[in-house]
């Protein structure tokens, strides 16, 4: 992939599987299912243009507000994600990773994803996480919540609470990358503190037609981007020169 700029962590907001279903006449189910197929493709896709990060908005804190047969068609899903993907990740060196409240999640699924974390936790390829019953609001509050215990316990000293800190207790690099499909342009509680200087991509294919190429398209588009993080154009431009 000559030219292209390959971002270390891409995120993406999966959105729009509903409407395809109803334009088809079908239940959402099936357009979570054709959903699962994208999934499949552009984690593929991210693996082999050498993306380290791709994170993906399976399914939301808020998403639990959902009529229940439609939550637990998506929690079949993920179970059938888990089981059929478990092998292929480690074949292809894929780190299975998860943000979000697991334990949110039947007994069965929890135990499910500790297990294939555990067996791809040697994976150096690509991270892939997905996020579940995941807020970024949350995340924050969390992370700070663990400050405050350990600044209690005299294991910290406020003085030392810096990005840095908070950063690593969320895990997560700063994303490159934000893309969103279906044509809706907000961010619905996904990675808050990640995406500070984050290139946003919105599209407005729906996720069941977002694949493999349309993700080498966003890259294409986010190569092109002059990335400034609150210098001018010209000192980009100059140390740009530099590194060549
Ligand atoms: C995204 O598609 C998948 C999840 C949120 C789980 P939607 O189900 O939100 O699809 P639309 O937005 O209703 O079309
Ligand atoms: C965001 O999509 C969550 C996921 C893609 C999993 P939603 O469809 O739930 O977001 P809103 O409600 O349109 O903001
Ligand atoms: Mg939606």
């Amino acid at each position: 992939m000559r030219g292209l700029k390959i971002p270390y962590h891409v995120a993406i907001i999966m959105d729009g599987n509903g409407r395809w279903a109803q334009k088809r006449n079908l239940p959402r189910i099936e357009g979570h299912r054709e959903g699962a197929k994208s999934v499949d493709d552009v984690v593929e896709t991210a693996r082999k243009i050498g993306v380290k990060y791709l994170t993906l908005y399976a399914f939301s804190k808020d998403n639990w507000k959902r009529p229940k047969e439609e939550v637990s068609a998506l929690i079949n899903l993920l179970r059938d994600y888990l089981k059929k993907e478990k092998e292929r990740m480690k074949k292809n060196g894929i780190r299975f990773n998860v943000v979000g409240d697991i334990k949110d999640f039947p007994k069965d699924v929890q135990k499910q994803i500790k297990e294939v974390m555990e067996y791809t936790k040697d994976c150096e390829k690509m991270t892939l996480t997905l996020a579940l019953s995941y807020s970024g609001k949350n995340e924050i509050v969390k992370a700070v919540k663990k400050i405050a215990q350990l600044v209690k316990k005299k294991k910290l000293s406020p003085k030392e609470i810096c990005q840095e800190l908070l950063q690593k207790l969320m895990g997560l690099p700063d994303v490159e990358l934000l893309i969103r499909t279906s044509g809706e342009m907000r961010i619905s509680d996904f990675l808050l503190w990640q995406i500070s200087y984050a290139e946003l991509y919105f599209t407005k294919k729906l996720w069941p037609d977002f694949r493999g190429k349309d993700l080498i398209k966003a890259i294409r588009w986010f190569s092109k981007r002059e990335r400034r993080f609150g210098m001018t154009s010209e000192q980009i431009k100059k140390s740009e020169g530099e590194k060549t």
